[in-house]
């Protein structure tokens, strides 16, 4: 199965004329046997734009968040059926970033993945332990009840639908508290660990339809280093994906 990795370009670049050059250095720039799948999320007024550079290549597009709602009156929010009509096919849930810095919970984050799910959006679902958490001593108790909030809807069909991330907020580049990167022991032990919570949950074959990602300071020194897992099905590149020399080389 070939892996699976997604950029998060967050709020970058800082105007559309960036975000077209990017993408057309990335069109140029991806082999036509790629050895991964390549799904891009740029920020949303870029989106439109950006499907229609994209139409007929395999790279795909994604969105970095949506509302939980399919329309009506929400002011300022995105939902996700206009993400569909405009061609995307991915939309990140769950970030930490959204989560520490704007104020979304675990039931926010599950009622979007419900409203994602029924609209037909594969969902890049998220879910991270910070600094503190990651020193509890309590981090798999953590980041299974956040596992649980998060996931909690699920039917059978959706999980062909779900790409879980583990993505330590601690290993973030970004990130204030950044600690070091994951290693790919860790990542790994965390990426069974999902997998093993799924098929606890849902069976074997459901299990079996979820991708499993690592994201945090993945780049193109580090990024083969996870990809080789069996058990890591791809990665979440933030930072990294901007320099798309170094996005290229990772894919
Ligand atoms: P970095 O790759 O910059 O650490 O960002 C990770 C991330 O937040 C991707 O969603």
């Amino acid at each position: 199965m070939k892996k699976l990795v997604i950029a998060n370009w967050k709020m970058n670049p800082i105007n559309l004329k960036g975000a077209v050059k990017m993408v057309e250095e990335l069109k140029r720039g991806v082999a036509k046997k790629s050895k991964s799948e390549i799904v891009i999320c740029p920020p949303f007024v870029y989106l439109a734009n950006l499907a229609k550079l994209l139409k007929g290549s395999k790279i795909k597009l994604g969105a970095q968040n949506c509302s939980w709602d399919k329309m009506g009156p929400l002011t300022g929010e995105i939902a996700p059926t206009m993400l569909k009509d405009i061609g995307a096919k991915y939309v990140i849930l769950g970030h930490s970033e959204r989560m520490e810095k704007l104020a979304e919970n675990n039931a926010i984050v599950s009622r979007k993945l419900k409203t994602a799910l029924e609209v037909g959006l594969n969902c890049v679902v998220c879910i991270g332990d910070n600094a503190d958490e990651h020193n509890s001593g309590k981090v798999f108790a953590i980041l299974e009840q956040k596992f649980n909030e998060i996931l909690a809807d699920l039917k059978g069909a959706d999980y062909a639908k779900i790409i879980l991330v583990y993505e330590p907020i601690w290993a973030i580049s970004t990130n204030q508290d950044f600690v070091e990167s994951c290693s790919v022991d860790e990542a790994l032990t965390v990426a069974l660990f999902f997998k093993k919570l799924l098929i606890q949950r849902a069976g074997q074959k459901s299990a079996g339809m979820v991708k499993i990602l690592y994201g945090g300071s993945v780049n193109a020194q580090n990024a083969n280093s996870y990809l080789a897992e069996e058990g890591i099905d791809g990665v979440l590149v933030g930072g990294a994906s901007l320099n798309i020399k170094e996005f290229l080389k990772i894919c």
